[in-house]
């Protein structure tokens, strides 16, 4: 038994302990839970699809309607957080956020929108080099953006796309499988493209040894961060994958169909020969409102803004980064490998043949989020769902029999965790 295994105990008075002695406890009075069929907050294992309601977005939002109201167009500079230049407020949280320099983040779109401006940026593909690696089971808006923007070039799907997949009777890719694999498309490769974390199985990889081993064969590297962002402790800088995208909605709390998040590494910042699609939000600041017939792009991350952003979004956004500001994610990732271990440490102990956890058991392979296969025994995936939901417990389902339980540390507790596993037990042999 590992020591952090041997360091969890089965009893609920553990949860309460552990919550008790949790120094990011206040954080979960800051945000909204819906209730239970008792009227207390559910046990919501589900921020890794949507992340709660800050309390705090409210009145950010309102902030913007009232001044709207007062200023109306003169609301781009006079609104108490000036609209012209808003997303440049969050541009500072985000790039902690994913161990990134300022230059190299923006605050834009929605995130496959982002993924395709960025192939066309970083997906351009030669006769020789045409090649695009994901994972297999990667988010089908991935596999989408990867196979149209192949076909847009003049290849098919099957030519192009190259899947790692796990081997037969495992659920996640080896890592040394993507590393031969990466070797073994060597100078055809155009391009990596992983989900970082797998929306699936949860799985999490080495952004560092990939982006090594790609860019070894010449390839360029990004990341889908979507289950990432909020989650993993983030060093796209050090890592040095050429761009990573993700949306706000899950781990980051932003609000259902928020505004996403782009990263290009600072080694393209002032490469302004690179193809683009352009936008006026992307163009120099200086002239933008003299309205030049050429686009002379921002250097960084904020000259592949395409529009003026959303500014609901925004502030919704706003309300949740500076809880996380605050937080900070290297405490954040430290209860959430806590948290996540305790879930494991429950799930472990339920009977044989019940559940399997699909994702990888090493903290540094994973997030906040165990995907499990209910087996034999435990009834019909599908119908465990609602069940779980009348129970006070919210985590969602994917086909084929894959349910993801994501405890988030800025709101979750060890008793949420404890509830969970009790509840599942308790549902799945009815
Ligand atoms: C891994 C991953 N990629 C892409 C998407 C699509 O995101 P959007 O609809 O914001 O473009 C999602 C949505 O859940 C996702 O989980």
């Amino acid at each position: 038994m590992s020591e952090a295994i041997s360091s969890f105990e089965p009893g609920e008075a553990f949860a309460r302990r552990m919550d008790e002695e949790d120094p990011l406890r206040r954080f979960r009075d800051e945000f909204l839970f819906p209730s239970d069929a008792h009227g207390g907050p559910v046990v919501y294992l589900a921020g890794n699809s949507l992340g709660l309601q800050p309390r705090k977005a409210r009145g950010y939002i309102e902030q913007e309607l009232d001044d709207w109201a007062r200023y109306a167009v003169e609301g781009h500079q006079k609104a108490r957080h000036p609209w012209l230049p808003y997303h440049e407020e969050l541009t500072e949280q985000a790039a902690r956020l994913v161990g990134a320099k300022p230059l190299e983040v923006v605050v834009m779109n929605s995130l496959t929108v982002n993924l395709h401006l960025m192939m066309v940026s970083f997906y351009r593909p030669t006769r020789e080099r045409f090649k695009i690696l994901v994972e297999g089971g990667a988010f089908p808006s991935d596999r989408y953006g990867v196979a149209s923007q192949a076909r847009f070039h003049g290849f098919s799907r099957e030519q192009a796309v190259v899947e790692v997949s796990p081997r037969a009777g495992e659920a996640t890719v080896r890592d040394e499988d993507l590393a031969e694999a990466i070797a073994r498309e060597g100078s055809s490769l155009a391009l990596v493209l992983l989900g970082n974390v797998n929306y699936l199985t949860g799985q999490a990889f080495d952004i560092a040894a990939v982006t090594r081993a790609a860019h070894a064969q010449g390839a360029l590297v990004g990341f889908d961060l979507a289950h990432g962002a909020g989650n993993l402790l983030l060093d796209l800088h050090d890592a040095g994958p050429d761009f990573a995208v993700w949306c706000s909605y899950k781990y980051l709390n932003g609000g259902p169909g928020t505004v996403a998040g782009c990263f290009v590494h600072e080694r393209h910042a002032h490469a302004r020969e690179i193809p683009r699609f352009e936008g006026w939000w992307g163009h120099d600041k200086g002239t933008r409102f003299s309205m030049p017939p050429t686009f002379q792009a921002l250097p960084g991350a904020e000259g592949w803004q395409l529009s003026n952003p959303p500014i609901f979004q925004l502030a919704a956004l706003r309300a949740s980064l500076e809880l996380f500001d605050d937080a900070t994610m290297p405490a954040l990732r430290r209860k959430s490998e806590r948290l996540t271990g305790y879930l494991a440490y429950l799930l472990g102990r339920l009977p044989e043949g019940f559940c399997r956890v699909l994702t990888p058991s090493e903290p540094r392979r994973r997030g906040a989020q165990l995907s499990l296969r209910i087996e034999r025994g435990a009834g019909n995936p599908r119908d465990l769902l609602p069940r779980l939901a009348e129970a006070g417990v919210v985590c969602d389902f994917r086909e084929p029999d894959v349910i993801r339980a994501a405890p988030a540390p800025l709101y979750c507790s060890f008793r949420d965790v404890f509830r969970f596993v009790e509840v599942l037990e308790r549902h799945a042999r009815i």
